[in-house]
């Protein structure tokens, strides 16, 4: 039993790190995903009762789309390829009844998808970020799995940042698995959930009989999930997942941070069709050094040291700022060519004026222990790049977070230790290429 944990757990990380891009084409891509009817009836939720609504409108809803880029949707936190392809639920329960909503993103509502009769009389209200596999994998096959984790690390970064300016706390399950059934979404292998936000402090007033009146949708789920058939790794882990009924619960009451919520729509990674290339810029020390403690502030949440960052500044020699836990190593390396540190694409990449590159590193040793950590350390790297970009989004910078990265070269020229594998990437800078903006507020 053990052995297969590990087994799973190291294959994954060599499935999707080295071995990713050799073995993409044998992937059958799924072609249908779950939508909701086009007269689906959507839940105008009142403000003076619950912070969601003011939740959704500064934090969660689109704010620009650019239609002459095939990356078009923007919301305050970065997605891959702009997908934003989690599903976000809402479960509100209280006074013998469950009611589960589906988040809208293109009308920023919700909808109402389920009620029925349950035991529970106190009022609860959680939001569940899942992961779509139907959805992000049209594009990115199994792969996505772990794009759909990082992605929701972006998204729980934002919603801390708007938790502590309304003074508002809430907890996180990080394995909120045994709740599916509850949920009465599609089984697995098409739906995953990844986070629970126990969210009730969010609701002013707690209003069990909140929507009842309102018509529960005809809202259809395809069921036909045309991707791998069951028994591949990823299903394989997920069983993992699924069977592990170990809570990871984290609570979040004032902890800090410089960003406002307004300052989050100031957050880019200035993604353009025409590609991405930056102007010489030199990242100042006051800017480094927030950056710095961002992530000692972010590393201190995370459960051992399961995450190494690097920062990596290219100017007369190559500066190295290597970041676990609270403690800061520095060293200075002859070369790094900033062009090798992404994997090859069709996208126009230039980023030899890149000013810093941040690098965080998984640490494959300790997540091999527990089968949720890997789970838990892809969507913690979300968090602590969505803080980076955010910050940077307040200095006038440029912050791309990317998966498409050469972990080769990485763990090969910048990481001295066998233990940690390369996980995600930003690059940081004066972006030269702006885009065109249609603003939708
Ligand atoms: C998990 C994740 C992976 C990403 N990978 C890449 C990548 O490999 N290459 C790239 O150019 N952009 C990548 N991006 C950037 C997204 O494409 C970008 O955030 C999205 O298009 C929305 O644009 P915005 O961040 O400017 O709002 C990634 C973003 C996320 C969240």
């Amino acid at each position: 039993m053990i052995e297969l944990t590990h087994s799973l757990n190291k294959k994954m990380a060599d499935r999707y790190l080295y071995d990713r891009y050799d073995k993409f084409s044998e992937e059958n891509l799924p072609s249908e995903y779950f939508s909701l009817d086009d007269d689906s009836i959507r839940v105008d939720i009142p403000q003076d009762e619950t912070k969601i609504k003011k939740l959704m409108d500064e934090v969660m809803c689109l704010i620009y789309m650019e239609p002459d880029n095939p990356y078009n949707y923007h919301t305050t936190y970065a997605s891959a390829r702009g997908f934003n392809s989690n599903e976000i639920v809402l479960e509100i329960v209280g006074n013998h009844s469950r009611k589960i909503f589906i988040y809208n993103l293109t009308q920023n509502e919700f909808d109402l998808i389920s009620r029925e009769k349950c035991n529970e009389v106190s009022f609860v209200a959680n939001m569940y970020i899942i992961c779509n596999r139907g959805k992000i994998g049209r594009k990115y096959g199994d792969f996505g799995y772990i794009l759909s984790l990082l992605d929701a690390g972006h998204f729980i970064e934002n919603i801390k940042c708007f938790s502590i300016e309304e003074k508002l706390s809430f907890t996180l399950d990080y394995n909120p698995c045994t709740s599916i059934d509850m949920l009465r979404l599609p089984k697995p292998y098409q739906i995953v959930p990844l986070v629970k936000l126990d969210i009730t402090d969010f609701f002013v007033k707690k209003q069990e009989n909140l929507w009842d009146n309102e018509n529960v949708n005809k809202v259809k789920f395809s069921d036909t999930y045309t991707g791998n058939k069951s028994g591949s790794l990823v299903d394989q882990f997920i069983d993992k997942v699924l069977e592990s009924k170990v809570p990871i619960v984290e609570k979040f009451s004032n902890i800090r941070t410089s960003v406002k919520v307004k300052e989050l729509l100031m957050r880019t990674s200035s993604q353009s069709a025409q590609g991405y290339s930056f102007f010489p810029y030199e990242c100042p020390d006051d800017v480094l050094d927030e950056i710095i403690d961002s992530v000692k502030l972010s590393l201190a949440d995370v459960t051992d040291d399961l995450i190494c960052v690097q920062l990596v500044m290219n100017t007369d020699s190559v500066r190295v700022y290597e970041i676990k836990r609270d403690h800061v190593n520095t060293k200075e390396l002859n070369d790094i060519d900033m062009n090798s540190l992404p994997h090859d694409s069709l996208d126009y990449v230039d980023l030899k004026n890149v000013s810093v590159g941040v690098i965080m590193y998984t640490n494959c040793k300790l997540y091999e222990m527990n089968e949720i950590w890997y789970q838990y350390t892809y969507i913690k790297m979300g968090e602590i790049a969505q803080r980076i970009s955010n910050i940077c989004g307040t200095k006038e910078l440029s912050a791309r977070p990317m998966k498409n990265m050469n972990d080769l070269y990485m763990k090969n020229r910048l990481m001295e230790s066998d233990s940690y594998d390369p996980g995600y990437f930003i690059v940081i800078g004066k972006s030269m290429n702006d885009s065109l903006k249609m603003l939708m507020r």
